[in-house]
Parts: structure tokens; C-alpha cells; sequence
């Protein structure tokens, strides 16, 4: 399987950031010769910013993604944007469950369900986010909280979409905080997740989905983390909002 490495631009960023980032990061891609060979490299930014950098990246092998979507194709959904409205963007990906949407905006389980299965509708690849809170693991019961999110997340889907899905541990104790979970306690979480797919959806299916691990990934911690045997690649939020600290963690990916 591919190792992944998404960066998740949060509200930051500007047009003049789009225009400087992606001639860098594409400069230092280069670099790296064959890396899309073993990587799948994602950038989601803002959504007003989707457009400008997918045509920026067309022609090249790096995938934009989305923060958010609604569910439904089309409506009366003041504010919101649609799938549809996604890919004919040129979006290939879109975060689904972010802890700070789950958390901030109080986005349910089920709500994370239907966009999963709205997202897969239009053909984007939804990135979905499960992850713990501190409290939870201090009362260990991060495992299970986990598990609810990812089965909440999963239920319904019909076998053959999983090729389609991405997961995303981060818990949430680590995002923004500077605090990483070790690289054993990160593939404990991981192995969990892949056992809870591979008893719904059967070991082949399970071992071919990538699991990514976010929360104060740096160019530091990286290594260590992908080199565990569950992780299959990184979701960077901070450390992905400039080229300088991005591109030594896709180059941490590459070996
Ligand atoms: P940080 O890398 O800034 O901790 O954010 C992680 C994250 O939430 C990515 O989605």
C-alpha cells in the first residue's frame, strides 16, 4: 500500500499563501524523484482556496482535499457545499469527523455516516477522522470510544466501497498541543482500528485500508511514528502550512 501524507490547512491560509506554497512544494517534490511511486500526497486547504489550488495542481500527482461537506447533492442548505460541487472543483479528497468538527460543531456519528456515504456517491475519497479526548484515555476507555466512531462511521457501507475509504486516528489530546502519542500507543489504536475492519469486512479489505495518524506530526516525529507497522501515513495539521516543514515529513514517508 501507498504511505500517505495529507496535510489539513484548518482556517489558515490565504490566496497569496496558495500561490507561494504550491510552485515550492511541487519544486520540492521534484526533488524527491519517483515519490509518487510509494506516496499519495494530499493538501487540504480552505474552501474558498480549493479551486485555485486544484487548478494549480492539475497535471501534477497531488490531491486536494476538502475540510467539510454536506451530506446532500443539492438544496436548500444556506452555507454549505456539495459534494458534487467538490469534484467538479477538482477535489480528489475530504476530511470527514475532524475532532474540531465533532467537537465545535457537533458533528454526530451519524452525520460523519452520511458524508462518508455522500462523498463515495460523487466519487471523493473521504478521509474519516475517530479519535479520543484526554479524559477518555486517562479513564481507558480510548479503545472503546474509538471503536464507537469507527463502527458509528462504517455501518451500512457495503463491502466493496471500503477500497474507497481512508481512516484517520487523532487524538484529539495531541492535536495542536505539541504532544504526539508515542509511536506504540499510536499503532496500538491503529492495530485496533484494522482488527475492527477486518472482522466486518475480512482481513484482505482490512490490511489494504490506509489508517493515517495525525496530532503534532513534525519533520521530528515522523519517522518513528511511520515506521510502525499499522500506520500508514500522516494527517499534519500545523506543520503542513509551510513547504519548509512539510516536504521533510513526505520525505520521512519515502523511506
Ligand atoms: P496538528 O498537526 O496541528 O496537531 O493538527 C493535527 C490535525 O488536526 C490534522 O487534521
Amino acid at each position: 500500500m501507498k504511505q500517505w501524507v495529507v496535510g489539513n490547512w484548518k482556517m489558515n491560509g490565504s490566496l497569496s499563501m496558495v500561490s507561494d506554497y504550491v510552485p515550492a512544494l511541487l519544486d520540492g517534490l521534484l526533488e524527491l524523484s519517483g515519490w509518487e511511486r510509494s506516496l499519495r500526497v494530499g493538501i487540504c486547504p480552505p474552501s474558498p482556496y480549493l479551486g485555485m489550488m486544484a487548478s494549480k495542481l492539475t497535471g501534477y500527482p497531488v490531491e486536494v482535499g476538502a475540510q467539510n461537506v454536506h451530506p446532500k447533492p443539492s438544496g436548500a442548505f444556506t452555507g454549505e457545499i456539495a459534494p458534487p460541487m467538490l469534484r467538479e472543483l477538482g477535489v480528489d479528497l475530504c476530511l470527514v469527523g475532524h475532532s474540531e468538527r465533532r467537537q465545535l460543531f457537533g458533528e454526530t456519528d451519524e452525520a460523519v455516516r452520511e458524508k462518508l456515504s455522500a462523498l463515495l456517491e460523487a466519487n471523493l475519497t473521504p478521509i474519516v477522522c475517530v479519535g479520543e479526548v484526554l479524559a477518555e484515555r486517562e479513564a481507558g476507555r480510548h479503545l472503546a470510544v474509538v471503536e464507537r466512531q469507527v463502527q458509528g462511521a462504517l455501518e451500512g457501507l457495503p463491502p466493496e466501497r471500503l477500497a474507497g475509504v481512508v481512516l484517520a486516528y487523532e487524538p484529539v489530546w495531541a492535536i495542536g498541543t505539541g504532544k504526539t502519542a508515542t509511536p506504540e500507543q499510536a499503532n496500538q489504536m491503529h492495530a485496533h482500528i484494522r482488527a475492527l475492519l477486518a472482522a466486518r469486512f475480512g482481513a484482505g479489505p482490512a490490511a489494504g485500508t490506509p489508517i493515517l495518524y495525525g496530532g503534532s506530526v513534525t519533520p521530528d516525529n515522523a519517522g518513528a511514528l511511520l515506521a510502525q507497522p499499522d500506520i500508514n501515513g500522516t494527517l499534519v495539521g500545523g506543520a503542513s502550512l509551510k513547504p519548509a516543514t512539510f516536504l521533510p515529513i513526505i520525505q520521512h514517508s519515502l523511506s
